[in-house]
């Protein structure tokens, strides 16, 4: 399917990164994303805590900034939680939501998922919705089973124009072993056919690196990536945003 909008290649720091750490990664990354090719927006997912001093030290550069989670609510009693409006403040403009860590960690279920991917839509943030199985999910074939129903009912009610969908199965998380892309694609394939929009984004996630983006991002129904460990280093990162193309700083 020829894309009709931009490639989204998002890193996700998980719980990384000082606000210093963070500084210095934006003075190591910028000048490798200061040429990229224009299909591709680039977006990264640092801990709250990071998240107003690197929105100043991206400011203008078209790196954009997610939030890792956000609550549905706007403001209340939910000790720890972050809602959209604080995060708007800042210039975030995507939020991941339903990633296999919370949902593991913190029994995350699906109906909670939608909560926050609506709140997020309802104030103009893009969720990045993360579905995919477990290696025992696979091995006993429920590939399929568990991904529809994590987009039937994560997804429900949601604009797929404002969407990205990532599939990330988890036992490539954190691995080192990626996904095949032609399996990855597939996958990504049956996403799209089950939001039933051709437009929505799909992005494929786990232990991708610049040694598989290339093939990755030749896929015809991969949007996209969400990073992970790879995204912490700014030359790697760089390699990777640049997919198919040389790094110019
Ligand atoms: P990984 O993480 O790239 O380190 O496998 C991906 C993710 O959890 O989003």
């Amino acid at each position: 399917m020829p894309l009709v909008h931009k490639a989204v290649i998002a890193g996700n720091w998980k719980m990384h990164m000082t606000c210093a750490e963070a500084q210095a990664f934006a003075q190591a990354f910028l000048p490798l994303v200061a040429h990229l090719p224009t299909d591709r927006e680039v977006v990264l997912a640092p801990p709250f805590t990071a998240i107003a001093i690197l929105s100043e030290a991206l400011a203008g550069s078209g790196v954009a900034i997610s939030a890792q989670n956000v609550h549905w609510e706007e403001k209340g009693a939910y000790t720890g939680m972050i809602s959209a409006p604080m995060l708007l403040e800042h210039g975030v403009t995507h939020a991941i939501v339903g990633h296999s860590e919370p949902r593991k960690y913190y029994s995350e279920t699906d109906e909670q998922i939608n909560l926050r991917a609506r709140s997020a839509q309802a104030h103009d943030l893009i969720p990045i919705v993360c579905v995919g199985e477990s290696l025992d999910q696979r091995e006993a074939s429920e590939t399929e089973r568990v991904i529809h129903r994590q987009v039937e009912q994560g997804l429900e009610g949601l604009d797929p124009c404002r969407l990205i969908v990532a599939y990330e199965p988890i036992w490539a998380i954190g691995t080192g072993k990626t996904c095949a892309a032609s399996e990855a694609n597939r996958i990504c394939g049956l996403i799209r056919g089950w939001v039933g929009h051709p437009e929505v984004i799909v992005q494929y996630g786990g232990s991708v690196s610049p040694a598989t983006i290339d093939d990755l991002m030749v896929q015809s129904d991969i949007d996209g990536v969400l990073v992970g460990g790879a995204s912490l280093d700014p030359l790697s990162f760089g390699r990777i945003a640049n997919y198919q193309a040389p790094v110019q700083a």
